[in-house]
C-alpha cells in the first residue's frame, strides 16, 4: 500500500500541539515486557544451550540482539500463572542439583536449568532491568522475604552468602517487586479473596521492605476489567495494601473473535476506561484515608491475545517444552498494538510501568525456532519505533474529527494521536493511529506553540508508516513481509504539519524544533 495521500483522504482529523500541555513524563518503564516460564518462552526462546548462536551462558544472542533492537526496558519474571506454585529455591545453585518439577499453571516439566541467577545473566547482556514476582499463591511472607535476602543483601547472612556461593558476588539490586499474579483469577493456583489476598499482599511486602527498604511493591489488580470482582477488587486490595504498595498491577488482552476488525480497531477505548478507572479507584481510597499518596499502575501484562483460540489451563497435557500459544501476529494486530501504545502514553502521569506480554514465542514480538532463526513479527515494528521515539514528556493531544461507528463502543475517533517532546534537544514526536479500514484521513497538526516564544520553525525528520494488508503475516519463511516503509507527502505549512494516515495504519513523525 502506498503512504503517499494520492488516495483522496477524507475528513481531516486535527489536533493542537504545544510544548507547554503536558501529561507527565515518558518513563521508561512503559517500554516493559515479560518471561514467563511458559511454553517456550525461556527455553529454545531466550535460553537454548547447544544453538548456533547460544554463547556460553546459554543465552540465544539473536533473541539477545533483537530484545535490544525492541528498545524493552524493563522485563517481569518469572511469570505469570506460573509463579503461583513456584518455588525460587530450585532455580538457584548447582544445575545438576536442580529439580524437576510438575508445574501446576501450565503443566509442563519444569527442569529448572534456567532460574533466577540466569535470568540476571540475560538481563544484564539485554541491558533490561528485572522486575521479579514472587508466589502468593501456595507461598507466604517468609519465602518472599527469604528472595529478598538473597536477590539483594549484599553478604554476611544466610541467603546472600548463598548467593555468592552461587557464583554472584554482587547482589542482583532487583527493585520491582509484583506481589503475586492475578490473584482475583479463579486459574490461578491459590486464588484468593481480595480480602485474603490484601492482607497477604501487605505482610509480605512489610517483611520485603523490612529486608531492603529500596524496593518498589506491585499489588495485584484485576486480571481484566471484565472479571465480576473488578472494582470492589481493586477498592479492597488497595484499602489493605495502601501503606506498602507503590504501583497496582493492570492486566489486558485484546483479540477480535468475532470477525468484527473494526471494533477490535477501537479495543483501546477499553483500555483507556480501564486506566481511568482503576486510578479512580485508587484515589478513592487515598481519599478516604485523607492521604496524599498517588498510587501509580503497573500495566505488566499487555497485548493482542487469541484467547479464544487456546483451549485453556485445565485442557493441557503434560509437556515438557510445548508450544503454547504462539500466536501469529497479522497486520491488523500490530496496528492495534500501536494503538494500545498511544493510549498507554496518554496515561503516561499514572501510569508509570507497562510490560508486553510476552518476549519470545508466547503471544510475542520476538519469535523462534528450536535449532532454527529468529524473527521479527508484525508486533515487533510499532513497539520498537515508539520505544525508540518516545522521548521527554507526554504533550496532551486532543484529536478531533471522523468518526468510525463500532459495535462494540459506539462511535469512536477514527484518529487517536500522542506526541511526546523532549525540551533537551527539542525532538518532537507524533504517533498516529487510524483506525479507519475503509480509508485515508488527513491529520492536521497545529505547531504554533513552538515558535510562540520565537523557537525555530519545526522540520520532519522521520515519517515511518505501518500499513498494508491486514492479513498479513511474517513467518520463519516470510521474515519482512511486514515492515516498517518510509511515508512521503507530509507538509510542513503555515505554523502546522499536514499528513495522510493510511487505510487502518500506525505513523509515526520526528520533528526537529530546536535552531
Ligand atoms: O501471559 C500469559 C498468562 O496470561 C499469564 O501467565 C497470566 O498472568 C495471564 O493470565
Amino acid at each position: 500500500m502506498t503512504t503517499s495521500p494520492e488516495n483522496h483522504p477524507d475528513p481531516a482529523a486535527h489536533a493542537v500541539l504545544d510544548p507547554a500541555l503536558r501529561v507527565g513524563a515518558v518513563d521508561r518503564r512503559l517500554f516493559g515486557s515479560f518471561v514467563e516460564h511458559m511454553g517456550r518462552c525461556v527455553y529454545t526462546g531466550i535460553y537454548e544451550p547447544g544453538h548456533e548462536h547460544a554463547d556460553s551462558d546459554g543465552l540465544r544472542t539473536d533473541v539477545l540482539e533483537l530484545t535490544r533492537e525492541l528498545g524493552v526496558s524493563v522485563v517481569r519474571y518469572p511469570g505469570g500463572n506460573f509463579v503461583s506454585g513456584y518455588r525460587w529455591e530450585d532455580g538457584v545453585g548447582p544445575r545438576e542439583q536442580r529439580p524437576v518439577r510438575l508445574d501446576m499453571a501450565w503443566r509442563q516439566l519444569e527442569s529448572n536449568e534456567f532460574g533466577l541467577g540466569e535470568f540476571i545473566t540475560w538481563a544484564r547482556k539485554a541491558g533490561v532491568e528485572p522486575m521479579l514476582a514472587i508466589n502468593l499463591g501456595t507461598r507466604g511472607v517468609q519465602e518472599a522475604a527469604d528472595l529478598v535476602e538473597y536477590a539483594n543483601v549484599s553478604s554476611g547472612t544466610r541467603l546472600s552468602d548463598l548467593r555468592r556461593s552461587h557464583g554472584f558476588e554482587q547482589p542482583f539490586g532487583i527493585r520491582l517487586w509484583c506481589l503475586g499474579n492475578e490473584m482475583d483469577g479463579p486459574w490461578q493456583i491459590g486464588h484468593k479473596t481480595a480480602t485474603e489476598y490484601g492482607r497477604l499482599a501487605a505482610e509480605a511486602g512489610k517483611a520485603m521492605r523490612r529486608i531492603d527498604p529500596d524496593i518498589e511493591l506491585v499489588a495485584c489488580g484485576s486480571s481484566s476489567s471484565a472479571m465480576p470482582t473488578f472494582g470492589a477488587w481493586e477498592d479492597t486490595v488497595l484499602e489493605l495494601t495502601f501503606d506498602v504498595a507503590d504501583y497496582v498491577s493492570m492486566h489486558a488482552y485484546y483479540e477480535d473473535p468475532d470477525g468484527d476488525p473494526d471494533s477490535f480497531l477501537a479495543c483501546a477505548v477499553d483500555m483507556d476506561r480501564f486506566i481511568t478507572r482503576v486510578t479512580a479507584t485508587a484515589d478513592a481510597v487515598a481519599a478516604r484515608r485523607r492521604s496524599d499518596k498517588v498510587i501509580r499502575v503497573s500495566f505488566d501484562e499487555w497485548n493482542v491475545w487469541y484467547q479464544s483460540r487456546f483451549a485453556g489451563e485445565t485442557n493441557l497435557q503434560l509437556r515438557s517444552v510445548p508450544r503454547l500459544i504462539e500466536d501469529e501476529y497479522s497486520l491488523i494486530d500490530a496496528v492495534v498494538v500501536g494503538s494500545l501504545l498511544v493510549t498507554l502514553l496518554r496515561h503516561a502521569d499514572r501510569v508509570a510501568i507497562a510490560c508486553l506480554a510476552q518476549l519470545v514465542n508466547v503471544i510475542a514480538p520476538i519469535r523462534s525456532e528450536p535449532g532454527g532463526p529468529a524473527w521479527r513479527q508484525t508486533t515487533f515494528h510499532p513497539f520498537a519505533l515508539v520505544a525508540r521515539l518516545a522521548r521527554g514528556q507526554v504533550l496532551r493531544v486532543e484529536p478531533g474529527g471522523p468518526t468510525v461507528t463500532t459495535t462494540r463502543f459506539g462511535d469512536v475517533p477514527a484518529v487517536e494521536a500522542t506526541a511526546t517532546y523532549d525540551a533537551d534537544n527539542g525532538e518532537l514526536a507524533v504517533f498516529a493511529v487510524n483506525r479507519d479500514r475503509s480509508g485515508a484521513h488527513q491529520l492536521t497538526l497545529d505547531l504554533a506553540g513552538f515558535t510562540r516564544d520565537g523557537g525555530a520553525r519545526p522540520e520532519l525528520a522521520e515519517h515511518t508508516v505501518l500499513a498494508g494488508d491486514e492479513s498479513a503475516t511474517n513467518t520463519a519463511a516470510h521474515q519482512d513481509r511486514v515492515v516498517l516503509r518510509e511515508g512521503s507527502g507530509a507538509q510542513l505549512r503555515d505554523g502546522g504539519l499536514s499528513v495522510a494516515l493510511p487505510a487502518m495504519s500506525f505513523t509515526a513523525l520526528r520533528l526537529t524544533t530546536a535552531a
